[in-house]
């Protein structure tokens, strides 16, 4: 079915239309969930840049499908519908992976790479390799890492030092290493999906937030607080799964096409999430006079803040994965 035909109809019955939803009979589907923007965001650009790929490259044989905006499902029912086949492809953030393997949440350690780069590079890297194996068990196949970029911290007042964030309330991924790290701030902090945090800041269930700029922007966190801190504290990025039952479905040249389209577009989008969060950094820059810059002193006081979280997890994560991560910084 055409796009512009699928548009009006959703039009009409008031449903939005999944991007590129244009899949004929006898065409193997890849529904894709996720529950960021797509346009103007690094992980939606991927993920519609790969979609475009598979249905011109593949066009009778695969068609895929992008839903955005939690359209669909949140993460965690995103995972599950995979797992049931329901869904072919999600990429949720490495802290949604929680019900399936603790070893992901090494991302969330605050100030472990000291920038994307150097976080790309660890995920491009043999030592990252073996975290593509560790939702084997789980029935997924782990197709591989996508960048988004380094977060955020906002809140209902502005946060220049550690202490300034006692007592508050921040929205959190279902992460122990987040929870621990607002922990250590004195801050108190609430799971909510990704979905609820715009209401959540709006309505004072919640008084504070971390995210990357295009999740800031895109979601406009940053109009429901009174100040964004450019903190670059920690990574944010994905883990793009499908599940082996899918990926054993496919007829074996169908599936190398079909991973070789998913390998090539990772390795050219995810080196263009750096310019998509600057281009809404400056988004956000235009539109707020909130923006908290951090001077060295600053920062280096929230890294001595966040460092006991590491004591708190090293054992569960490995420290020669911790090291290995660590080893892409220049310091
Ligand atoms: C995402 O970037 O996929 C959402 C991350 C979040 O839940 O904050």
């Amino acid at each position: 079915m055409k796009l512009k035909l699928v548009a009006a109809l959703a039009a009409l019955i008031g449903a939005s239309a999944p991007a590129f939803a244009n899949c004929d009979p006898g065409e193997t589907v890849v529904k894709m969930s996720l529950v960021t923007a797509l346009k103007g965001h690094p992980k939606g650009e991927t993920a519609l840049a790969m979609a475009e790929r598979v249905n011109t490259q593949l066009n009778g044989r695969m068609c895929m499908e992008v839903y955005g905006n939690s359209e669909l499902y949140d993460d965690d029912a995103a995972l599950e519908a995979v797992l049931r086949n329901d869904i072919q492809m999600a990429a949720p953030s490495f802290s949604k992976f929680g019900p399936y393997t603790n070893v992901l949440m090494m991302f969330d350690l605050p100030f472990l790479f000291d920038g994307p780069v150097e976080a790309l590079n660890f995920t491009n890297s043999e030592s990252a390799a073996e975290l593509r194996d560790v939702l084997t068990p789980s029935g997924f196949a782990s197709l591989g890492f996508w960048s988004n970029g380094m977060k955020q911290i906002s809140a209902t007042r502005p946060l220049r030092l550690p202490k300034d964030a006692e007592g508050l309330t921040f929205r959190v991924q279902p992460s122990e290493v987040i929870e621990a790290q607002f922990a250590a701030l004195g801050a108190n902090t609430k799971r909510l999906a990704f979905s609820k945090v715009y209401d959540a800041l709006v309505s004072g269930e919640v008084q504070g937030q971390q995210n990357s700029w295009s999740n800031i922007y895109s979601k406009g966190f940053y109009k429901a607080q009174d100040g964004v801190t450019e903190s670059n504290h920690a990574y944010l990025g994905y883990m793009a799964v499908t599940s082996q039952t899918f990926l054993d479905s496919l007829e074996p040249d169908l599936r190398d096409q079909f991973l070789l389209i998913f390998e090539l577009t990772t390795h050219e989008y995810n080196r263009f999430a750096y310019e998509i969060n600057e281009a809404r950094a400056q988004d956000v820059w235009r539109e707020t006079k909130n923006i908290v810059e951090l001077t060295d002193e600053e920062r280096a006081a929230w890294r001595a803040a966040f460092r006991p979280v590491y004591a708190q997890f090293e054992d569960q994560i490995g420290r020669d994965l911790i090291a290995a991560a660590q080893s892409f910084n220049k310091q």
